[in-house]
């Protein structure tokens, strides 16, 4: 039986009374990719900013229904928000390196977080450690090793994106939530990206919203797919993909709709 690390219930969200999310009910499963797909404006993105309460009430924005983590409601009252947010972290679809080094960036997240708290003092050569293996594990480490303190801008946009994944890795996030990361890269990049995000699953649960249905078809273990802010249909990432019981779904694949 697969674990679902995290349980959406009956999920609605109104933007200025304009429903983007229609009751949705999903599970993610713990140590998967679960791939989020559907046509553009059907509430990828949205659903992906309310699993880390990116997306909350206000004036503008309602939101109904519970998001489970690991039997927590991310939305309950009283519940820690920055907790929220490091257990699970987000990987935006362009680059933005922060305006420090290579070295500082992955050392950022840590530090704010608390989890190194003073740097040369002891604790230097423990983030030292760190720094090398989440570059690693971002597959950049062979890339910059020799110039870790050069200014994060001038890396190339792949190297920038997998910086970024680096830097949200550092704060051993459970969940990781990535918004067509590879959107902004060229193939080669690309493709270092999901060699990373295959490798990282073990660990970490990954969510990831795609456009691109021979990515889907590439990571993931279970599918999404919306439509129109519905969820028409979920399930293992074969089923769904070869085996669709919905007609919409079944059109969406054959590039019919999207
Ligand atoms: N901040 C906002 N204010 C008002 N409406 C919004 C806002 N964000 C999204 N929407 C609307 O909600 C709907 C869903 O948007 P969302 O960005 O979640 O779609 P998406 O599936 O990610 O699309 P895409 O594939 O183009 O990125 C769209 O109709 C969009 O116009
Ligand atoms: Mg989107």
């Amino acid at each position: 039986m697969l674990i679902p690390h995290i349980q959406i219930q009956d999920l609605n969200v109104w933007y200025n009374r304009e429903q983007a999310l229609k009751n949705i009910s999903a599970s993610i499963p713990a140590s998967e990719i679960t791939a989020v797909i559907g046509p553009s404006g059907c509430g990828k993105t949205t659903l992906l900013r309310c699993l880390n309460r990116l997306l909350e009430e206000g004036e503008d924005i309602q939101i109904s229904g519970q998001i489970w983590l690991d039997g927590v409601d991310i939305y309950d009252r009283g519940v820690d928000v920055t907790e929220i947010r490091t257990r699970v972290g987000m990987l935006a679809p362009k680059p933005y390196p922060l305006p420090m080094s290579i070295y500082e960036n992955v050392a950022y997240g840590r530090r704010i977080h608390g989890l190194n708290k003073v740097l040369n003092k002891g604790n230097g050569r423990n983030l030292d450690h760190y720094v090398e293996r989440f570059l690693t594990a971002a597959g950049l480490w062979e890339e910059v090793k020799d110039r870790l303190w050069s200014p994060a801008s001038r890396l190339s946009t792949g190297q920038q994106q997998r910086l970024c994944l680096a830097r949200a890795l550092a704060v051993e996030p459970e969940v990781l939530l990535c918004d067509e990361p590879t959107s902004a890269l060229d193939p080669i990049s690309a493709q270092g990206i999901e060699e990373q995000l295959k490798s990282l699953k073990q660990k970490t649960t990954i969510v990831l919203v795609t456009h691109l249905l021979r990515q889907a078809r590439r990571l993931a273990d279970h599918v999404i797919f919306l439509w129109m802010g519905e969820l028409v249909e979920t399930g293992p990432a074969c089923e769904v993909l070869n085996d669709p019981k919905d007609d919409r779904t079944r059109a969406y694949l054959a590039g019919d709709i999207g």
